[in-house]
């Protein structure tokens, strides 16, 4: 198993390129299934997660053909997948594939709407949190879908195709609102969704689809309205820059010092977050090329932060900020509000010196003056990006084991903190 050793110290100059967002991508790979025709995505960002996908959809019949480097290209560019699911040569998606990424599981919306049933895996649990499926199930009810729990196993079945509903979620859920956005482009009629999830992602793939031929309104609000159409057709799409990558490293220079541009990142995607980064102490500007972000000399001022369905604060920040939170100036308190379980990283972090206490979904963290350098690991995604931040200032030598969380989110993390001066580097296992 690789792993990733980190000398803290180095202040950031440079600039980082943001890839295409993963939680665009996924859903839009699914979406594919919806028509016969060819689906081009450009700007897919290369991560574990997408190959999973690939493979997931391999088993349905899809064929994805990557594109190959053009001329002037730099490894940083987004890659472009044709994306074809002429022939669905089966509607099963098994557990063995839907347990190593639970996105998998929303293949059941395009699968029943298109062919008339589908027999998808339940997810289980995961690092985060128990994460049910519940609403989604609910969703397809609600578009007049048979559903059966069978062996852990969902079966969704609808002969004479779906037809249109009201759906209205008692929670804000982003799966369960890609769910209903596909489900109810190819149903007959009208669909209503309240309290829809208002994420960038919802609205990039509800633009998708619209280039598909759905009659889609209202995406990126509470309040979505979708008209059913018979069929969708193919479509070229570009994927949306990751305002979590971005997020990501705006913290990153937050915590190290220096001054970098996030190249190609969006501040309408992630206000909530730039505010507080603004309000420790970041300098932030949106450029022509992106978002630059500048912390120099001034110390880290501690933050009250509580994680929100956007345009709250994102809950796939969370780690990151209480890693820059570390070395506050003053005690901070974050309140997880989205997933019960998501702080395995509090454990790690406080191995390199952090002082964090826990009382049920809060968070207090007391600055401390310094970090300093240990073995790390992590169980998810953004808890080990969350190690590499506070490795970044830690004094001494930081080993983060595990990397295969970071590459199935994180395209290329190392080179780009390494262009920009970090003492970064992978060591193969
Ligand atoms: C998406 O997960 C993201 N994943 C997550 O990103 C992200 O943390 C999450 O949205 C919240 O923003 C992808 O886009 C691939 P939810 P999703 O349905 O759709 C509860 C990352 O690190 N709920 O919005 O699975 C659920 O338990 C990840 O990139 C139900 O109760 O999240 C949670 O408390 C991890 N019943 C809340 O709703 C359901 O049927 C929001 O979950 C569905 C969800």
């Amino acid at each position: 198993m690789d792993r990733i050793r980190i000398k803290g110290g180095r202040k950031l100059h440079g600039t980082i390129p943001i890839s295409g967002a993963k939680n665009a991508t996924l859903p839009l790979m699914i979406a594919s299934l919806l028509t016969e025709e060819t689906l081009i995505l450009d700007n897919v960002p290369r991560l574990a997660d997408v190959g999973q996908l690939q493979r997931i959809l391999g088993n349905h019949g899809v064929d994805v053909m990557v594109g190959g480097k053009r001329p002037g290209e730099t490894p940083y560019d987004g890659q472009t997948l044709h994306i074809s699911a002429a022939r669905i040569v089966d509607t099963t998606a098994p557990y063995d594939l839907v347990s190593k990424m639970r996105a998998s599981f929303w293949v059941i919306a395009p699968l029943v709407a298109r062919m008339g049933q589908a027999r998808v895996s339940m997810p289980g649990g995961c690092a985060i949190g128990t994460r049910p499926v519940d609403l989604l199930i609910m969703a397809l009810e609600r578009l007049g879908a048979d559903i059966e729990i069978d062996g852990g196993y969902v079966i969704a079945r609808a002969k004479d195709g779906l037809k249109g509903g009201e759906i209205d979620f008692p929670k804000v859920t982003v799966g369960g609102t890609h769910t209903a956005l596909m489900a109810a482009s190819l149903a007959r009629g009208t669909t209503v969704i309240e309290n829809a999830a208002r994420e960038p992602e919802v609205k990039d793939v509800a633009d998708c689809l619209n280039l598909m031929g759905a009659r889609i309104s209202g995406a990126g609000t509470s309040r979505v309205v979708i008209e059913g159409v018979s069929k969708l057709s193919g479509a070229r799409h570009r994927v949306l820059p990751d305002r979590i990558e971005t997020g990501t490293y705006a913290m990153a220079v937050a915590m190290a010092g220096g001054d970098v541009v996030l190249e190609n990142a969006r501040a309408d995607l992630l206000q909530a977050g730039l505010d507080v980064l603004a309000e420790a102490g970041a300098e932030i500007s949106a450029t022509n090329a992106g978002i630059r972000v500048k912390r120099n000399g001034a110390g880290i001022a501690p933050v009250e932060v509580v994680t929100a369905p956007f345009p709250g604060f994102p809950t796939d920040l969370q780690a990151q900020l209480m890693a820059l939170m570390t070395c506050a100036k003053g005690t901070s308190h974050i309140t997880e509000t989205i997933f019960e379980n998501r702080f395995m990283h509090v454990q790690e972090l406080v191995r390199l010196g952090a002082r964090i206490r826990l009382d049920g979904e809060s968070a207090t963290i007391e600055g401390v003056a310094k970090l300093t350098g240990a073995p790390v690991m992590a169980t998810d995604l953004r808890a080990s990006v969350s190690l590499v931040i506070a490795a970044l200032a830690a004094e001494g030598e930081t080993m983060v084991n595990r990397v295969y969380h970071l590459d199935r989110g994180f395209e290329r993390l190392e080179d780009k903190l390494s262009a920009c001066g970090a003492a970064i580097e992978r060591i193969a296992g």
